[in-house]
């Protein structure tokens, strides 16, 4: 706050003298080779005398860049996600411990990172375009309630305390991740961008959270939060949920539809060209332990969306 004080101040100051004749601007007083020089602040003295309106998009501009800076999650120039947890329980097992839910964080940051163990698995035909995303996320809190619901069902319910769930905290700055009984054999399910604020986050099942307690196999490798928030970052599933669909991802191939378990290396796909199938994305159905990559071109389009003016730019 006092950041956006001080520089908002300082902007008004140097816009404050804008009226002001700037006739020195015909004739530098610095000799031409007596030190290195640069006109643009004379250039902005005259293009502000010359155009009414550069002064306040000036200001606006300062404002914005000490909010960006306030805000700002980037550090040592990677974004940090801060992630709130809201675990909803009717048993004392689905009230899953605080080093599960660190668990579940500690694998989106190898996930997101290519520090996952089984990054550099052998015969991977796509292991020239395996991506290090480079996004960081932060236990920001946990959020704890009892409730008599045995299963929360895909239409929100969660996350909405008058329908006996936890509202979001800050959805435009915090990744809001529920974690409940879902029912009806769903791991997980995520908010695309572009969705209402108030349901804006990922839902996971509390048995397919992180790699301890009640994590349990074949979903044990807290891969379900790795796939939703590769949804929540705008991620498709690689076989476009169509047929051959397309994922709207130039270096991940056509698949037919979603692959379970573990496919066999040389995994080919019947779609035209019968490329290999990338079944070790993370956007694949896959088993956990046998999905280990996002691609470059998935990782171009999670950071569009951070970028000024994309859809979760407030992340920043
Ligand atoms: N939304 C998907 C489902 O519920 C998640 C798939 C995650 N895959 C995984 N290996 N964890 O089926
Ligand atoms: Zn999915
Ligand atoms: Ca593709």
């Amino acid at each position: 706050m006092k950041k956006i004080f001080l520089t908002v101040t300082a902007a008004m100051l140097l816009f404050s003298c804008n009226n002001e004749d700037n006739s020195v601007t015909e004739t530098p007083e610095a000799s031409v080779t007596a030190h290195r020089g640069c006109a643009s602040d004379e250039v902005l003295q005259w293009q502000l005398k010359e155009d009414p309106g550069l002064a306040q998009r000036m200001k606006d501009i300062e404002i914005k860049t000490a909010e960006m800076i306030s805000q700002g999650r980037i550090v040592n120039g990677v974004m940090e996600i801060p992630v709130v947890f809201n675990v909803l329980y009717r048993t004392s097992a689905e009230n899953i411990s605080t080093a599960q839910l660190q668990s579940q964080i500690d694998v989106l940051n190898k996930d997101f990172n290519a520090q996952n163990s089984d990054f550099n698995t052998a015969n991977n035909p796509y292991s020239s375009v395996r991506a290090n995303v480079g996004i960081r996320f932060v236990l920001d809190a946990i959020n704890r309630k009892s409730t008599s619901k045995s299963s929360w069902g895909t239409r929100d319910a969660m996350k909405k305390s008058k329908r006996g769930g936890i509202d979001p905290t800050s959805p435009t700055t915090k990744l809001n991740i529920w974690v409940c009984t879902i029912g009806g054999g769903i791991l997980g399910y995520a908010q695309f961008p572009g969705g209402s604020s108030s349901t804006d986050g990922v839902v996971l099942d509390s048995k397919y959270t992180g790699t301890t307690g009640t994590a349990t196999y074949p979903f044990n490798l807290g891969r379900t939060a790795t796939h939703e928030v590769g949804h929540w970052m705008n991620l498709r599933h690689i076989w476009g949920d169509a047929t051959c669909g397309s994922d709207l991802v130039s270096d991940t191939p056509t698949h037919n539809t979603a692959n379970y378990g573990v496919p066999p290396v040389g995994h080919r796909s019947t779609c035209s060209g019968t490329p290999l199938e990338m079944y070790m994305n993370y956007m694949d159905y896959t088993d956990d332990r046998g999905m280990y990559m996002f691609s470059n071109g998935q990782k171009s389009r999670m950071l569009a969306i951070f970028n000024v003016g994309g859809s979760r730019a407030s992340f920043r």
